[in-house]
């Protein structure tokens, strides 16, 4: 399973790309505007340099030709850049015109498994359909991913992997290993609580202790 960070805060993204277990970056309007970066353009190709994964940049427009422009221009900064548009109908337009050009598109904002049908016809490299905001609204987020690899499943002529988006918490990703899916892209503090375990952190204590106790030094030893 591969793992993505949803930021486009490049100080989390070099930490922890520094983990080694970084496979890409995901980045969207809101989480641009967040980090405050003032050049897009720039954002993106300094992300590249750091990640050699899929690195997703969205464009702004939502109408066919503009939002196809952009996504040309998006795609000049970098081989592994994934464009990410709208499943609308003109979204998915321009995921089709760029796919067949060779270029990664992430297919973002879905909601449904007929959207998630449409995008792969469409030759989506990724489906992201979005887990949390599901669950906001009283839906089940992680049915959703269950439904869609199972439909993707029955066509291995479908190329599309699925991208499990708007985590909230570990148990999401959990619940999408478990259904197969290709990729989690997470909030930095969710790959952060994934280290985490109580006993984890009491049985280091005590081992910690319990050397100490040794009066031994490793490096030291003859
Ligand atoms: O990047 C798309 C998605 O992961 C956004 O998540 O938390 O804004 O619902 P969220």
């Amino acid at each position: 399973m591969k793992f993505f960070v949803d930021t486009a805060d490049i100080n989390e993204i070099k930490d922890l790309a520094a983990t080694g277990l970084l496979d890409g970056v995901t980045t969207n309007p809101s989480l641009v505007a967040k980090s405050g970066a003032k050049n897009f353009i720039s954002l993106i190709e300094d992300i590249c340099k750091i990640v050699e994964g899929p690195v997703s940049a969205e464009v702004a427009a939502t109408d066919y030709p503009t939002m196809l422009k952009e996504g040309q221009r998006l795609a000049k900064i970098a081989p592994h850049v994934a464009v990410k548009v709208p499943l609308t109908e003109d979204g998915l337009k321009v995921c089709k015109a760029l796919s067949d050009n060779g270029t990664m598109v992430n297919v973002t904002l879905c909601f449904s498994s007929a959207q998630a049908i449409l995008a792969a016809k469409a030759g989506a490299t990724f489906i992201s359909p979005f887990v949390g905001r599901l669950d906001d609204v009283g839906h089940d987020g992680m049915q959703l991913i269950a439904d869609i690899v199972e439909i993707y499943s029955q066509y291995p002529k479908f190329e599309t992997e699925v991208l499990v988006a708007s985590i909230r918490h570990p148990g999401h990703l959990i619940d999408s290993a478990r259904m197969g899916a290709h990729v989690a892209t997470l909030p930095p503090n969710v790959i952060r609580q994934l280290y985490k375990h109580p006993l984890t952190d009491k049985g280091l204590a005590a081992f910690v202790d319990d050397w100490a106790k040794t009066g031994q030094s490793i490096l030291d030893a003859a």
